[in-house]
């Protein structure tokens, strides 16, 4: 094959938390981009690990076949396969990347390895008409429902952890946030829908104190259960009656931590492009505040589409179309690995 004049058709598969999703792309083109989201776990206030497990297993071929059908395209036009092989929740990932090789076997087609944080990073090479694309070398703060990591991108085979989180990630610090709070999982958009609504100064939560670039958020969460639990004491409505003030205020003390390490690097490193990327980089508070730092700091801010924010399967293929035009290629031994470091190959 001639990867010169022909256009690379690849189907990617994500399956590292609780959204099965798949996509096909053409080149950086999004031909079709399908995720079942898995709601069983909404009632447990968390992901389920064997839930979200069984219920990849139910939803794999169907958006499959969902996403070849509404890319247009036949089974032989795929040129690769794209799995994400971690990190993520271990059962989850053994049925996408199980998957991924059957069906590389069954066609007789290439399989690419993909790494779940390189593509939330990636998802910003995804082509659009009204997005830009950040130049290398450029900084990436991902914010997940697992990771909370500041990422330099050399090249898009080149990523430097810069620095992360010690303990809980940010979107971790929302969810258990929300729990607290009585509202349903995953608690980020409602906490952030609240948040618009209320006074960011209202009530007080310390600002973690972390070395370096790194973060912590586990204290925060902390602060905000002993903090609810003393004033229900006084006022048991006192969570319906200050909803929107606890979150703004919640919300406004993660910004202000994310904020700080990031302006820390800006300087450190002196790169005038910052990009966002993960579920939380959809975050309205959060997206408001590195504006306005970006206007007066005078740097570049990149914000992803929002449907290339949470877990998706076309950021896999972007990923797998970079690793395709390298001919970098895994073969049947592959395994997923739930602890995969950002740039290597383990
Ligand atoms: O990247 P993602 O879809 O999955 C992981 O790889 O973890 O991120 C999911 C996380 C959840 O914690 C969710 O609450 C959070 O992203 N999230 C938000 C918002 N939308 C999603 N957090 C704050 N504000 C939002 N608007
Ligand atoms: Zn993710």
């Amino acid at each position: 094959m001639n990867i010169l004049t022909k256009d690379i058709t690849i189907l990617a598969i994500e399956s590292s938390c609780d959204d099965t999703s798949a996509a096909v792309l053409k080149d950086r083109k999004v031909l079709s981009n399908i995720t079942a989201n898995q709601v069983i776990h909404e009632e447990y206030g968390g992901v389920v690990p064997e839930l979200a497990s069984r219920a990849h297993q139910k939803n794999i071929v169907p958006v499959v076949n969902k996403a070849i059908k509404e890319a247009k395209i036949d089974m032989k036009d795929i040129d690769a396969i794209a799995f994400t092989r971690g990190p993520g929740l271990l059962g989850s990932l053994i049925v996408g990347t199980s998957f991924a090789k059957s069906f590389a076997l069954a066609l007789n087609l290439p399989l690419i390895d993909v790494n779940h944080m390189e593509g939330h990073i990636l998802a910003h090479f995804i082509k659009s008409e009204d997005i830009k694309n950040p130049p290398f070398p450029f900084l990436c703060l991902t914010v997940s429902g697992g990771h909370t990591q500041i990422v330099k991108i050399n090249s898009p085979y080149d990523f430097e952890l810069l620095g992360e989180t010690i303990d809980d990630a940010a979107g971790e610090a929302f969810d258990k946030a929300a729990k607290t709070l009585g509202l349903p999982y995953p608690g980020g958009p409602l906490v952030d829908k609240a948040a618009a609504k209320g006074n960011p100064n209202k009530f007080h939560f310390p600002e973690p104190k972390i070395e370096g670039i790194n973060f912590s958020f586990s204290g925060l969460k902390t602060s905000l259960l002993y903090f609810v639990q003393k004033e229900i004491k006084k006022d048991e409505n006192f969570i319906k009656n200050n909803m929107d003030d606890i979150c703004a205020s919640y919300q406004h003390a993660i910004i202000k931590h994310l904020l700080g390490k990031i302006k820390r690097v800006l300087k450190d490193t002196g790169i005038k492009h910052l990009a966002i990327a993960g579920g939380v980089s959809a975050n309205s508070g959060l997206r408001n505040a590195l504006q306005e730092l970006s206007n007066k700091q005078k740097f570049k801010l990149y914000i992803p589409k929002f449907e290339y924010c949470t877990d998706n399967a076309a950021m896999i293929g972007i990923v797998g179309y970079y690793k395709f035009l390298e001919k970098d290629f895994v073969n049947q031994n592959i395994t997923p690995t739930a602890r995969f470091k950002i740039n290597t190959k383990i």
